[in-house]
């Protein structure tokens, strides 16, 4: 008793002393007390996998426009056994687990994808083998969780072998946010609670212009994309919702009639994973805004797929049930105490899947950095499938969502813009995401309905972060800049480099990281959008609004290059930046994004970190990727 006291406590000291402070519990959790040590956990270990250090160059083999393989995208087996961890892998985790540990090898489960080691062991057991501390937390929803804040250790042997343990360090957002981040719903007052503008008269908004009530067509005129599929029964594209946001098929159907006559009654074809329910109640703000836009400017000749997400106790993230969904990757079995995730790999894969929510802070923290970096290489993975992964940037400017949470010295998060560094978003920050910030047309700019040329765009610039009804102009603050967790790939490098060289303020070292990959990519309308929402029409946007249209013109383009005999483009990010796209952007040279008590980064010619490379000019744009083999 007292020699097992005496190891536990040798641990903790250990462990303190290659932590350099005490690690703070994650905002919005508290600590509550010791987890009991007799109650059985299924502990479960993300295995390294193989060849992910390939990854990139792989991707490029069949994403750059220079390539010969360009577009000869990989099977989804193929994939799979590239990347499945080595048999040295397993072996060297079985072997620490079952001679080590001494857990019984009845007690080791592998998952199907052969990526995920499960243990059902005691908090005690667990405790010794990674040397930590467990306790319960709890955030203000009621929501509970046991886990480590203060971090584990493994063996060095082992620890190369491993990604992730859960449950340990990773908690997720608390509250309202652990499941529920659509990037402009706080912002622009979908959340309950927060106002919305409704529209009373849509007749006097049809003749206003598209700067004060952005339409399809004002859509179609400023991205030159008026668009009929011809490769719709082929052709496959896709939007996610989280759990608790859903959609009324009643609102689709006020929107469809004034804007879309021929998809009346028509509605997304659900892929449900984990049970997740488009119309259980819930909030309808994201989903409204992305299922009528895409499927406005597809036209009904083109099927729209929901990925609807819903909640297991045991995802850490909402992102793991979908990437399970997707690719395998995190699925394990239900066990006593855990629901496990059991949509593995088997749901379908649209060409393009726009997400307009934030996951996490792109924060460079033990913490939650392993945890990007495997979301982000399963997305990798997928995207060498031939899979275009489009997403919102965010709404916070240089700051952390709608909260604008900034960075501070001790490293910790602090919402309400204070003085600090500067905090990107995941999924944006990924470099295998396509990145969307969002612009507005200029206040008195006139959009012709007819012909989309001699336009002039320009960013809003926020004055200040409240949602004033009465006297709008709303805002959009893209969120855009520099990631502290991933590198700045090659393709980009030209085009940010000249924004830096040439454009970008000089603030001091630590606000922003000049190696980090840069976002957003492009950028789309972002505010303000007529949609149908709870019965009547309201002004609706954000980033949220950017990442499904321009998931929309990845689509056409699928499409022409389908009819053409070509592939779909996967992964567009080489190709964006390259040669051969130029002059298919608007370019966007007016604007910022404000934040962190800073004036955030200003819009420049060519890319910068609010507009990205400029909107889509969609004819263009598809002529150069019909180029490509
Ligand atoms: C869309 O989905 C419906 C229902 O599955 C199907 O009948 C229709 O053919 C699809 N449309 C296209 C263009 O593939
Ligand atoms: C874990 O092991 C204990 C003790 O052998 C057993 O009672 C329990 O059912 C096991 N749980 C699972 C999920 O296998
Ligand atoms: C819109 O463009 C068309 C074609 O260039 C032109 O004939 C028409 O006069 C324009 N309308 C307005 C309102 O500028
Ligand atoms: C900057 O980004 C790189 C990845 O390119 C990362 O290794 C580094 O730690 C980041 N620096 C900071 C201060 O976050």
């Amino acid at each position: 008793m007292t020699l097992t006291h005496l190891l536990v406590g040798f641990a903790t000291v250990v462990l303190t002393g290659v932590t350099a402070a005490p690690r703070p519990v994650p905002a919005g959790w508290t600590r509550h007390h010791r987890a009991d040590p007799d109650v059985f956990i299924p502990l479960k270990f993300t295995l390294a996998q193989s060849n992910v250090d390939r990854l990139e160059s792989l991707l490029l083999d069949v994403s750059d426009p220079q390539s010969p393989n360009y577009g000869k995208h990989w099977t989804h087996v193929q994939v799979k056994e590239a990347f499945r961890p080595s048999s040295e892998t397993v072996d060297t985790v079985r072997g620490w687990l079952l001679h080590d540990a001494g857990i019984p090898v009845d007690q080791i489960k592998l998952n199907v994808n052969g990526d995920m080691m499960q243990v059902n062991v005691t908090i005690a057991e667990a405790e010794a083998l990674l040397k930590a501390e467990y306790y319960v937390y709890g955030d203000d929803d009621g929501a509970a969780r046991v886990g480590c804040h203060e971090g584990y250790t493994l063996p060095d042997h082992v620890a190369k072998h491993v990604d992730l343990v859960w449950p340990t360090t990773h908690f997720g957002r608390a509250g309202q946010f652990a499941r529920r981040s659509g990037t402009s719903s706080a912002y622009f007052g979908h959340e309950a609670g927060a106002p919305k503008i409704p529209i009373k008269n849509l007749a006097s908004f049809a003749e206003s212009g598209c700067d004060t009530a952005v339409t399809l067509d004002c859509l179609r005129a400023l991205y030159n994309f008026d668009f009929t599929p011809v490769s719709g029964s082929k052709n496959t594209v896709g939007v996610v919702e989280f759990e608790g946001n859903v959609y009324m098929p009643s609102d689709l159907d006020l929107f469809f009639e004034t804007y879309r006559p021929d998809q009346v009654g028509h509605t997304p074809t659900l892929i449900s994973i984990e049970g997740g329910n488009p119309f259980a109640a819930g909030n309808l703000g994201e989903p409204s805004l992305d299922i009528e836009l895409m499927m406005g400017l597809l036209g009904s000749g083109q099927n729209l797929s929901l990925y609807q997400v819903g909640e297991t106790s045991e995802a850490q993230e909402p992102a793991d049930e979908l990437l399970a969904a997707l690719d395998g990757a995190y699925c394990s079995d239900p066990v006593v105490g855990s629901e496990g995730i059991t949509d593995c790999g088997d749901k379908p894969r649209t060409n393009v899947i726009s997400i307009s929510y934030h996951l996490s802070p792109d924060l460079n923290d033990p913490t939650i950095s392993p945890e990007l970096q495997r979301m982000c290489t399963e997305i990798g993975k997928l995207s060498l499938t031939g899979i275009t992964f489009v997403a919102s940037s965010g709404d916070g400017g240089v700051a952390y969502s709608q909260a604008a949470e900034c960075l501070l010295p001790d490293g910790t998060l602090e919402a309400g813009n204070p003085a600090g560094s500067f905090v990107g978003q995941f999924p944006a920050s990924c470099p295998f995401i396509t990145a969307v910030g969002a612009t507005s047309v200029a206040p008195g700019a006139s959009v012709n309905i007819s012909t989309s040329t001699g336009l002039f765009f320009i960013l809003i610039i926020a004055k200040c972060r409240q949602v004033k009804l009465k006297n709008p102009p709303l805002f959009s603050l893209p969120e855009g800049g520099f990631s502290n967790n991933f590198a700045r790939p090659d393709w980009q490098q030209g085009a940010v480099q000249n924004y830096l060289d040439n454009f970008a303020p000089k603030y001091a070292s630590s606000i922003f990281n000049r190696s980090g990959r840069a976002y957003p990519d492009v950028a789309a309308n972002g505010w303000p959008l007529v949609i149908a929402q709870g019965g009547e029409f309201t002004l609706s946007g954000g980033t949220s609004a950017s990442a499904p249209i321009f998931a929309s013109v990845v689509a056409a383009i699928n499409d022409a290059r389908i009819a053409a005999g070509k592939s779909p483009v996967g992964f567009i990010n080489p190709a964006l930046y390259s040669p051969a796209l130029l002059g298919t952007f608007n370019d966007v040279t007016v604007g910022s994004n404000p934040g962190c008590q800073t004036q955030g980064f200003p819009a420049a010619p060519g890319w910068d970190p609010v507009s990205g490379l400029g909107t889509p000019n969609f004819e263009e744009m598809k002529a150069a990727f019909l180029e490509f083999q």
